[in-house]
């Protein structure tokens, strides 16, 4: 990472944190809530689950993508995303353009230790999908166990920072490219879980050949030594078959 770029990516924070960065409208203000008063439902059944691409979240939110890249974000974004894996909502990851150019910091952007079960969103700008191979994105992915990416598009931003990116044309053929190469990724991954559960379902099968023939040849001589008084203390295991329930589909 450059040493522009690498103090580009802290002044954000530091501006967010020293600056008044409040725009000067609050969309919120535009929503109102209509009140209610025959709820004729109970609360504790309220169910605020929501699914967000192949996982499903506790509530419908996300942290996007905000930081990364030098020492002090590696901090930020472990207490993000541990407060998301606490809440159950998505987390997304700032660009990820600093460990594609230098891969040891990346680092600072790997928090799967303490968001072990959320979505975790990998990043990348439009303009850099100009400079990178498919692959290099799907390895920058790996290398943060991240399930997803997001392709950030802020044209505005790139032309307002004085070293900034300025060439944008080509860009929407990239994306397209991008979501080939990472379509097909998943796709072999899938196959090969696919493959991982034929033969888990083989191995649960001749276990249970196993234990049906347990039961039928050898356990009952074994009981028959008790009958004819040979002294040995407690009773034998019983082996038990694996029941195997098929999953309803969701979709
Ligand atoms: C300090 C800061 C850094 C950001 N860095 C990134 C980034 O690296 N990649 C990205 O896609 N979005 C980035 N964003 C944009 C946010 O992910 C989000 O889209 C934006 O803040 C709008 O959401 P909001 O209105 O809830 O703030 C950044 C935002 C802030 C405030």
């Amino acid at each position: 990472m450059n040493a522009q770029t690498r103090k580009r990516k802290g002044e954000h924070i530091e501006i967010c944190v020293k600056k008044d960065v409040g725009y000067t409208y609050n969309w919120f203000d535009d929503i109102e809530f209509v009140h209610e008063a025959l709820t004729d439902l109970d609360y504790d059944r309220l169910d605020t689950r929501a699914r967000f691409l192949k996982h499903q979240l506790k509530l419908p939110f996300m942290i996007t993508g905000m930081t990364g890249g030098y020492p002090e974000a590696k901090q930020i974004n472990m207490a993000l995303a541990s407060a998301c894996e606490e809440y159950g909502i998505a987390f997304g990851l700032g660009s990820q353009r600093a460990m594609i150019e230098n891969p040891a910091l990346a680092e600072t952007y790997s928090v799967r230790e303490v968001a072990p079960t959320i979505p975790i969103v990998g990043n990348i700008g439009a303009a850099q999908l100009l400079n990178y191979k498919p692959a290099q994105i799907s390895k920058m992915l790996d290398d943060v166990q991240a399930d997803y990416v997001a392709v950030h598009l802020n044209t505005l931003q790139e032309l307002t920072q004085p070293e900034g990116d300025r060439k944008f044309s080509g860009v929407a053929g990239k994306i397209n490219e991008l979501a080939k190469e990472l379509y097909e990724r998943f796709g072999i991954t899938l196959k090969h879980f696919d493959e991982l559960g034929t033969a888990l379902k083989k191995a649960t099968e001749n276990y249970n050949k196993t234990v049906g023939s347990l039961e039928s040849r050898i356990l009952p001589s074994l009981r028959r030594f008790k009958e004819l008084g040979v002294s040995v203390t407690g009773e034998l295991p019983v082996a038990e078959e694996i029941t195997v329930f098929p999953r309803t589909k969701t979709e």
